[in-house]
């Protein structure tokens, strides 16, 4: 896909992953509307697009409202006329393990943003990406295709998203792509600082590290972006995650270990 002159919808544009592809999708000659629940963050994100040259538009959305999807696109069809990529990357998670939660109300809310709020962003945005022969794009992550200890509800929610991309890329295959980035954990974004703690509340109690084996913002970016381009239907980031449904159907037990010892290794304390 050629991203110069094309039209970009970015939810979760106001941090991390989606604040970074906006900027990129924009230097590349796209024109992009970010969207997100912070109308400060995006409306300086957008001015900050402008004022290299770019062409952009902030539209306050929170992706659970369907109305406020459907006024997204609304927006961006009176300014540009046309969508042509979708970029599903709102999302929030948790850290906890599961018998220790006291508040379990906190699930609705993943489902709600991690996959409710994606599907409401598609159910809008199909017919005109059906239009432009456009592309969806899912900032995924490998804990859409295995369970991992401590992100119960998270990896159940973007299971859910993954399950719903899959077969949305079946049933329009010709009239839209769908590319699902499968990605590692990435530094340098709020993901874990807002994640749902045991409680429920967002107050930090498990503090996390980022180890080596860490992604950067800035090298997640780009490889989504070639991805874009090569119109790939997935992309695992960093590459070596592409082993991940080998080693799930032969060597399980294997692969769980390495798991357990990751998240354990991305753990400083736990109280
Ligand atoms: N960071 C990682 O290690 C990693 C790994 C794999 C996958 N991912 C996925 O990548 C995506 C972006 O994560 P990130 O790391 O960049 O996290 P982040 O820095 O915390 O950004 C999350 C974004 O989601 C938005 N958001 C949350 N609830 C929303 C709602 N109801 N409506 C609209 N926007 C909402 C936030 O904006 P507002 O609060 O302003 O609404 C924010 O812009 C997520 O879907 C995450 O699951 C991240």
């Amino acid at each position: 896909m050629v991203i110069k002159g094309k039209v970009f919808i970015v939810t979760g544009a106001s941090s991390g992953i989606g604040k970074q592809l906006s900027k990129s999708f924009a230097k590349s000659g796209a024109h992009v509307v970010c969207a997100a629940r912070r109308k400060d963050h995006i409306d300086s994100l957008s001015d900050s697009i402008k004022s290299f040259g770019g062409s952009s538009l902030a539209v306050q959305t929170d992706v659970t409202i369907l109305k406020e999807c459907a006024n997204m696109i609304e927006k961006t069809m009176e300014l540009y006329g046309r969508i042509d990529c979708l970029v599903l990357n709102a999302g929030i998670s948790m850290w906890s393990k599961f018998e220790k939660i006291t508040n379990i109300e906190f699930f609705d809310d993943l489902i709600k943003v991690n996959y409710l709020g994606a599907v409401n962003c598609c159910y809008t945005a199909l017919p005109h990406l059906k239009k432009t022969n456009g592309k969806i794009v899912s900032t995924s992550t490998a804990q859409a295709l295995i369970g991992f200890p401590n992100h119960s509800g998270y990896v159940a929610s973007k299971h859910a998203l993954h399950g719903f991309l899959s077969t949305l890329a079946m049933e329009h295959r010709g009239e839209i792509s769908v590319l699902e980035a499968v990605l590692s954990w990435i530094r340098g974004t709020n993901l874990r600082n807002n994640a749902f703690e045991f409680d429920g509340s967002k107050d930090i109690k498990t503090l996390k590290k980022h180890t080596k084996e860490s992604v950067s913002l800035n090298d997640c970016v780009e490889k989504i972006i070639q991805a874009i381009k090569d119109e790939k239907r997935e992309i695992y980031i960093p590459g070596k995650l592409r082993l991940l449904p080998f080693l799930n159907l032969f060597f399980k037990n294997y692969l769980e270990r390495k798991v357990k010892s990751a998240i354990d290794e991305n753990i400083v304390t736990e109280e």
